[in-house]
């Protein structure tokens, strides 16, 4: 029986997380971790909870494939897995389905997911590269950053969706944030990072990790929707002296990633 096997990759927001939902730009890159769903056509009795029931249910395909999941993305910490498991489930279960209908039906289960999502995390992971993102429309954005580190500060209690309703009052922050993505330079990121933890989605075990690597002469801030009851997800660290960010990490025992940004987007596999 022949398979459909199809890749998505996972993203960090580089500056304008919670005030992209808001209409402001943001911008986003498309990172070397990916997620990749297998379908295979044929009476199944695969039970799925979750997301994946979710996207099985809406797109009509429950107990009618096989499916086998791979990422490399963690879940839940801001790396835009929710975004890429959409993405590829709707490509690999809807081969022949328009772009725009793709689209669309991605956007059902991302919103299930974020409440009201901005469309940022679907239109990078589909896209790749490193974009401008504001209101549904995108251009390919300068990538200063060619790799990154990200430091795991624990994964978030709160849902994406949680830490974007927590927000929702605070809209005099939003344009500022904003302006940061407006004309983005790596120096901005310690001022984005401020104006997150104004916003409250920063939580304690991230702002102890920020203020470290500030204090050795780098910069940090989460790249996600955050989080303030335990973890706040990856942070995004840079450092003029890599050996030092290094030495930090090693020091501390801080679990983390190093990522290439600007890879890919979503793509079909020869199985
Ligand atoms: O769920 P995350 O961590 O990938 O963050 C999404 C970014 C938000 O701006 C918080 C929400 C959105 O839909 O843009």
């Amino acid at each position: 029986m022949e398979a459909v096997v199809v890749s998505a990759p996972g993203k960090i927001i580089l500056a304008g997380e919670h005030a992209v939902v808001y209409g402001y730009p943001a911008i986003v890159a498309a990172i070397d971790r990916h997620l990749t769903v297998k379908v295979i056509r044929k009476p199944s009795k695969q039970k799925f909870s979750g997301l994946v029931k979710f996207a099985l249910d809406q797109l009509g395909q429950t107990n009618k494939v096989d499916l086998d999941i791979q990422s490399d993305l963690p879940v839940g910490s801001g790396l835009g897995s929710s975004a890429a498991l959409a993405t590829a489930m709707v490509w690999a279960l809807l081969p022949q389905a328009k772009l725009e209908e793709k689209n669309r039906l991605v956007k059902i289960i991302e919103d299930h997911q974020h409440g009201k999502s901005s469309g940022v995390d679907q239109t990078i992971v589909r896209e790749g590269g490193c974009l401008r993102f504001q209101k549904g429309t995108f251009q390919a954005a300068n990538l200063p950053l060619k790799q990154a580190i990200l430091i795991d500060s624990g994964r978030p209690k709160e849902s994406t969706k949680d830490m974007v309703t927590a927000v929702a009052g605070k809209k005099l922050i939003f344009p500022i944030i904003g302006r940061l993505a407006t004309d983005w330079s790596e120096k901005l990121i310690k001022e984005n990072e401020r104006l997150l933890e104004e916003l409250g989605v920063v939580g304690e075990p991230a702002k102890k990790i920020i203020r470290q690597v500030e204090a050795s002469g780098g910069m940090a801030k989460i790249c996600g929707a955050g989080g303030v009851k335990a973890g706040s997800g990856m942070v995004l660290a840079v450092h003029p002296d890599q050996d030092r960010l290094q030495q930090l990490i090693s020091r501390n025992q801080w679990p983390y990633l190093r990522v290439k940004l600007g890879g890919g987007g979503v793509r079909y596999e020869t199985d």
